[in-house]
């Protein structure tokens, strides 16, 4: 059987549920026998059944010692949402897995495997484990760093500008660049910004999307006490307000929730402090062609500020008249 065309197959049938299932990793599942899949199954929704329920909840066939389930992640052996997929897996009488990638979650951890194999199930994993991995790169990330990862998203003028002083500007950059946003917001499982902002432009912060979607959280660092809980930022989504300004421990609380990716949309103060902390693992900037001039805030001092602090070319395009670029660590 050619395992990495059907690993391919689970990876594919799982990453349709990206925007449903965050924080938890995409995953898919396939029984196969004879090279022929007879049933498939993703995890479709946060808190809904696993890919290897679903699996075997689509299989007509009796399960003999011909079939061979493909898994794109560890099975978990936990009781979570769901009870331990484990237990199904082995209570099906299956003979024979292959995995894509361990779950790097402490919770499971290789301890999904041990039990397979304590049942007498022939085990192998590390097949397509790059693509598994890339796929689901925040879930990866915050269980092997222990913190969420972290992008940073800025709209600039052509001369480094932020706003503009005197409170004119409107929008920076093109329609085309802000319906881009959305899909980047849709991506991450929190958005966080700083008072000023919020006082200033009265965002609504949320991801305006076309396809159904978790809503990311809202966080908002200030030390303000009081907020107009009317204001467009307060609603669609839980929003919790941090008083603390030392960053990393804002991070390290953050870390002990359930947040695989953290997107900052702030101006330029908690920008920098972001970057001064060497809390940016992607920065995303949108670039117009125009300049704010004499009336602009500067984001940084220079350009060459990305490189300082260790951030490199990843990626760049143009979005109508505007500049996309995306540089990582
Ligand atoms: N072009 C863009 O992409 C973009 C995006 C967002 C905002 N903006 C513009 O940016 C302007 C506001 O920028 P800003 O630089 O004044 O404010 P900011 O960076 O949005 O927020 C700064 C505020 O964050 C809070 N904060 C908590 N911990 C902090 C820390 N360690 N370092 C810095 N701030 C911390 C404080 O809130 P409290 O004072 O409430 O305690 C502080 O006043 C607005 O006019 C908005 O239009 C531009």
């Amino acid at each position: 059987m050619n395992y990495d065309l059907l690993m391919q197959r689970a990876i594919n049938i799982s990453a349709p549920y990206k925007y449903l299932v965050k924080p938890n990793p995409m995953v898919g599942a396939l029984i196969v026998k004879d090279d022929k899949v007879l049933a498939e199954g993703a995890h479709e929704k946060f808190g809904e059944a696993h890919a290897e329920v679903n699996c075997f909840n689509s299989l007509r066939d009796k399960i003999d010692e011909d079939h061979v389930m493909i898994c794109t992640l560890e099975p978990c052996n936990h009781y979570g949402k769901t009870p331990p997929c484990t237990e199904k897996i082995i209570e099906s009488g299956i003979k024979k897995i292959i995995i894509g990638s361990l779950d790097p979650n402490p919770k499971v951890a290789g301890t999904g495997i041990k039990r397979l194999k304590d049942a007498g199930l022939e085990v192998s994993y590390g097949v397509l484990e790059k693509e598994v991995r890339e796929l689901n790169k925040f879930f990866f990330f915050k269980h092997e760093n222990g913190r969420p990862f972290i992008t940073i998203k800025i709209a600039s003028s052509a001369d480094w500008k932020s706003h503009s002083k005197d409170g004119s500007t409107t929008w920076i950059t093109s329609e085309a660049s802000r319906k881009d946003v959305q899909v980047v917001r849709a991506e991450h499982d929190a958005i966080l910004t700083g008072g000023n902002t919020i006082r200033t432009d009265k965002p609504r912060m949320n991801a305006r999307v076309e396809f159904p979607l978790i809503q990311p959280q809202k966080i908002l660092l200030s030390e303000q006490k009081k907020w107009d809980l009317s204001l467009d930022f307060f609603q669609d989504s839980q929003v919790n307000i941090i008083g603390e300004t030392n960053l990393v421990k804002v991070v390290e609380e953050l870390s002990k929730r359930d947040l695989n990716s953290l997107l900052v949309e702030a101006g330029p103060k908690l920008v920098n402090s972001f970057l001064d902390e060497g809390l940016c693992d992607e920065m995303i900037v949108y670039q117009s062609p125009d300049k704010l001039g004499e009336n602009g805030v500067s984001w940084f001092q220079n350009e060459a500020i990305i490189d300082k602090y260790g951030l490199s070319l990843k990626s760049s395009y143009t979005i109508d008249r505007d500049k996309k670029t995306v540089f990582e660590k």
